[in-house]
């Protein structure tokens, strides 16, 4: 039998005596000391793995009298075997082996175990559990007391994340702790609230694979906890996927507190089951927020990154005018030589688009809009006094008394046969536009109404004038090179209305 010297004294232990299965972050074998047996957990960390780091919770856990906890005898790094150790006394059974004797927990014993572990994360104050489940609540001298404090916390800040990903118990992990932020008192809540399910259903409220337990505790409602509705409906308010949304200890305690034991009265019946069944709606819509929410941080990462990209590539556009000309005049997101101009308005985020039900259209993923213009600045010339005539508009040939403008959008985004994001670009026409010899081709904004309708099968205003193409990466030598081309005829005066809509692609590319 080993033995191990820890911080206050001697201990030995029996490697072949378990006494439960193994955990996530060790195991706890039968031991005894000078006083007798107790239990002795061996934790997966390496001394080397944890570099000489203080286990500080089991310090200032062993150094006060705690009620509602289990004590901790002893802890720290035995200096022969290179493993971190903690003793306790031996406890009668865990939560888990009474959920698994009896199947499931009366409402009675429910309530007093939730109050019990409520007391206890109480009387810890602020060292938060991180890896509360049926396993670390144990029954010691008539109550049940919560094991394990601060462990989640000294192998996290000892080792790599992917480590303690696979110590985390799926079944009780909150989504914070599932997205690597921190945890607070709220990941203990909503712990117990699981744990609930457990007592009351028998199971934890999400079960499958990892990734669907992941998956559920980030973005699907629990499943109702049936029986009490008054605490049914509290327990939802427990599993809320926003910690800042979850009852606090106190809450908790008041409302588990009160729950009526007795059935409830006849009359409050059809009252309760309306009130559980809206505090279901609720859940229902706030995991559905929080899964709105998570997609909207990726989008704006995305947004982020192409932004940068596209900024990057206009820069090298412009950048390739200033060498051709010093008499290029660069402003903020605009060049201007002789009568052209090239001018961007910079990118901005795009709404995801909402499927149009009267339209069979493809509806794409477009994350940013940005739109890039060449302009052919009218001439400026002393009015002729015998000039009688209206300046008329013929073929395609802008008059040169007014600016002509070209537009075209470039959006980041997947297409309907490409699903890769890239920047791309497209430019619209429409016979309106025509009639009046407007500037055309012109932008849209991609979350337009319009913009979506042009690529249905929809009739609508605005046709595709051209693309969409992608323009980045391998692709971006022909952006340039287009937009050198138009910028180049918008210089010389020559740029005008393309004579066919829409544009050949051969004109372009
Ligand atoms: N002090 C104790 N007295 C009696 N049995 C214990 C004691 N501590 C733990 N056990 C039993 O040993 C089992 C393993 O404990 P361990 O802490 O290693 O794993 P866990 O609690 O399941 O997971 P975790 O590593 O996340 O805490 C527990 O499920 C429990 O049944
Ligand atoms: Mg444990």
């Amino acid at each position: 039998m080993p033995t191990i010297r820890l911080n206050n004294a001697e201990w030995t232990f029996d490697e072949e005596d378990r006494l439960g299965p193994p955990g996530g972050f060790g195991e706890v074998f039968r031991g005894s000391g000078s006083n007798g047996p107790v239990a002795v957990k061996r934790l997966k960390l390496t001394a080397s793995e944890a570099a000489h780091r203080e286990m500080n919770i089991g310090q200032s856990l062993a150094s006060r009298t705690l009620e509602h906890v289990v004590p901790v005898l002893d802890y720290g790094q035995d200096a022969d075997s290179d493993n971190y150790f903690l003793v306790m006394p031996i406890c009668e059974r865990s939560l888990q082996d009474e959920v698994n004797d009896k199947g499931v927990l009366t409402l009675a014993e429910s309530k007093a175990v939730a109050l019990d572990v409520l007391a206890g994360l109480r009387e810890v104050g602020d060292i938060v559990h991180r890896d509360l489940k049926p396993g670390n609540v144990l029954r010691f001298e008539g109550r049940w007391r919560l094991a394990d404090f601060g462990i989640a916390k000294f192998v996290e800040d000892s080792t790599s994340l992917r480590t303690l990903r696979g110590s985390l118990t799926p079944a009780y992990g909150a989504p914070e702790q599932w997205q690597g932020e921190a945890p607070s008192h709220a990941t203990d809540v909503y712990a117990l609230g699981c744990m609930m399910h457990t007592m009351l259903n028998g199971a934890p409220p999400f079960a499958g694979s990892q990734v669907e337990i992941r998956d559920a505790h980030l973005h699907t409602a629990a499943p109702p906890l049936g029986g009490n509705p008054r605490l049914a409906a509290f327990v939802g308010l427990m599993l809320r996927k926003s910690p800042a949304s979850r009852p606090n200890i106190e809450r908790c305690i008041e409302v588990i507190g009160s729950v009526e034991i007795a059935k409830a009265r006849p009359a409050h019946e059809g009252l309760l089951a309306a009130a559980g069944q809206i505090s279901r709606e609720a859940a229902a819509a706030e995991a559905a927020a929080q899964a709105a929410a998570t997609i909207e941080r990726q989008r704006q990462q995305l947004m982020r990154e192409a932004s940068n990209d596209l900024n990057e590539m206009i820069h090298r556009l412009f950048a390739e005018i200033k060498l051709a000309s010093d008499e290029a005049r660069l402003a903020k997101n605009a060049i201007t030589l002789g009568r052209g101009s090239l001018s961007f308005d910079a990118p901005s985020s795009v709404a995801p688009m909402r499927p149009d039900p009267y339209n069979q259209g493809p509806v794409w993923d477009i994350v940013a809009g940005a739109t890039l213009s060449v302009t052919r600045a009218k001439v400026v010339r002393p009015p002729r006094s015998n000039d009688g005539f209206p300046i008329m508009y013929v073929g395609h040939s802008i008059p040169d008394d007014r600016d002509y403008r070209w537009s075209a959008t470039l959006f980041f985004g997947q297409t309907k046969d490409d699903s890769n994001y890239r920047w791309r670009e497209t430019s619209f026409w429409s016979f309106a536009a025509t009639r009046d010899g407007g500037d055309e081709p012109y932008a849209l904004q991609p979350g337009d109404r319009e913009f979506q309708t042009a690529f249905s099968n929809t009739m609508g205003v605005a046709n595709i004038a051209y693309g969409p193409f992608a323009i980045d990466g391998e692709d971006e030598d022909q952006f340039q090179h287009r937009w050198l081309s138009l910028f180049t005829k918008a210089v010389t005066g020559q740029l005008n209305r393309p004579d066919r809509m829409p544009i050949p692609d051969h004109y372009l590319r």
